[in-house]
This record gives C-alpha cells, structure tokens and sequence, in this order.
C-alpha cells in the first residue's frame, strides 16, 4: 500500500506537459450539448429560488408541554436545538468513524490515543442526549430535523466522505473532524447566547458546560494536528506549533513579523518546564538532523 505523501502525480498538469495536451484536445473535440452561459445558469438558479420550498420544518409544540416563562417557545429556539442535536448525533458517527481509521493506522506522537478519542465520542453522545432531553422539555420534537438542522446536516455531507473514504488515514481525517469541532464551538456559543436571549438562562448555563467541552475538544485536535503537522515537517515538535497554542489559549494572535521574537521566549520558559518532551532539543541531535537522519513518526500513513 503507497503512503500518502509519497510523490506521484495524478493530477498535476505542469509537471506531465505531454499529458495536458492530450487532455486539452478533448475540450476541443466535444462541444457543450445546450446554449448558454454563466448568465443563463443564474437565472434558472433565481427562478428556482423564487418558487422553492424552505428547508426543514419545526413542528407545531407538543400542546401538553407547559409554557416555558409563560410565553410560547420562540420558533428560532427549536430550530437551533434541533440544529445542534443533529450535529451531535453526526459527531458521535464521526468520532465512531475515527476510531476505526485510528485502529487501521495507528497514531503519532502527541497524537491522540485510543481513550482520547473515545472521550470525545463519548462527550458528543451526552451532549445528544442533553439536547434531546432539552427538546422534550420545552415542548419540541427531537425528530424533526429543523430549517437548521437540515442546513447544517448538507453543509457537513464532505466532512462525512473524508470519514467514510477507505483512503483516508487518521490524520487526514482528524482534518475534517477540526472542521466540525471549529463549526461546534461557534454553534454551541450562539445556543448559549440565544437561550440567555429568550429567557432560559439555566439552560445556558447547561449550554455552557457542553460549551467547556467542545473547547476541550477544539484544543486537543488542534494540538494533536499541529504535531503531526510539525513531526512530518522535521521530525520535531517545532516551536512555532507550541506557540500557537499558547496565543489561542489567550485569544491572542500577534502580528506575524513578532512570532519569531514571541516563540523564542516561549520556547524559553518551556524548556525551564520539566512537562513538554521535546525531541532533538539538545545540539547533538540538531546536528543530526543536519545530517539528515530525522527522527521519524511513529507511523508514516498516520
Ligand atoms: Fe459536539
Ligand atoms: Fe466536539
């Protein structure tokens, strides 16, 4: 089986020149089977968007449920309920997902393990079955995919291929799964900001928990990236990863011209810590790089 960052061109054009010919003279050979341009595309796009149905629907409410704060629960609410339940109930598929692409290919180190990945998985499926709960109690129908749901539901189609393709390794998948965390964090913050919006401010502070989480989860599939990113790179864990870190745990990104200055000393102060183990800090073993015999990751299709 060929790794992955092995070098061979399917695709690139510049570099097979006599290839690209040959292809280029079937855009000559065969013309376009209707009339039209861009222009006639868009107006068939606009008709179509006139006279279409929405997306997804919200249920009427469950006329038994009690009326929460004495008003009827605001539309919007279900909708992104409904939204984030199906999200994560995706993401426990995601995570059931790269599980197997970890017991197919292994992982690398500062990469994630085993029972990290099922942590996450794990988290998803509470974080489901809070909102399904959250949905019953406020008269909803945990069912229904919602406007939202559906929305969300497509625009996370690619996400679930990159899982799905036999191809894809451990680390291009977790990829994806930084897609999906990213989109979580936004979505979870704006459920939280919309409860205390309508009045369910203990639902908010649920929200919130599940919030902490999904930052857990962000943080860790960014470091475990970043890792990987910079043991293919140089066979190291490289300064510039453990910065990064550092600047998104406060919120702050600094100009790029200042990230040498910033990670020196931050590789200062992390050196003077016993914790991170980082390999070929010492000269010896930067020469040896020199030399070209780079330490190697645990599995190169990681
Ligand atoms: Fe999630
Ligand atoms: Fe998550």
């Amino acid at each position: 089986m060929k790794s992955s960052m092995e070098r061979l061109n399917r695709t690139g054009m510049s570099t097979a020149p006599e290839l690209a010919r040959e292809a280029l003279q079937v855009t000559r050979a065969t013309r376009p089977s209707s009339e039209g341009d861009a222009e006639a595309i868009a107006s068939v796009r606009i008709a179509y968007s006139k006279s279409g149905e929405s997306i997804g629907s919200i249920p009427p409410p469950d006329p038994a449920a009690a009326p929460r704060n004495g008003a009827a629960v605001a539309p919007i609410f279900l909708d992104k309920l409904g939204e984030r339940l199906a999200f994560e109930r995706s993401g426990v598929r995601l995570y059931d997902a790269l599980l197997s692409k970890f017991d197919a290919f292994g992982t690398w180190d500062n990469g994630p393990s085993r029972g990290d990945l099922e942590e996450i998985r794990n988290d998803e499926l509470s974080h489901f079955t809070m909102l399904r709960e959250t949905m019953i109690q406020v008269g909803g129908d945990p069912t229904a995919v919602t406007p939202s749901a559906d929305l969300h539901g497509v625009a996370s189609k690619g996400l679930c291929s990159v899982l799905a393709d036999p191809r894809t390794t451990l680390g291009e998948s977790l990829e994806a799964i930084l897609v999906a965390e990213l989109v979580d964090n936004d979505c979870w913050e704006n459920l939280s900001d919309l409860a205390l919006a309508v009045g369910e401010e203990e639902l908010a502070r649920t929200f919130d928990e599940a919030l902490n989480e999904e930052r857990d989860h962000l943080r860790r599939v960014r470091s475990w990236l970043g890792a990987r990113l910079s043991q293919t790179a140089t066979g190291e864990l490289e300064d510039a990863f453990q910065l990064r870190a550092e600047q998104r745990e406060r919120g702050w990104d600094p100009p790029a011209a200042e990230r040498p200055r910033q990670a020196k000393r931050i590789s200062q102060r992390v050196a003077s810590s016993a914790k991170p183990k980082r390999k070929g800090a010492t000269a010896s073993t930067k020469k040896t790089r020199k030399n070209g015999a780079r330490s190697r990751t645990r599995n190169a299709r990681a």
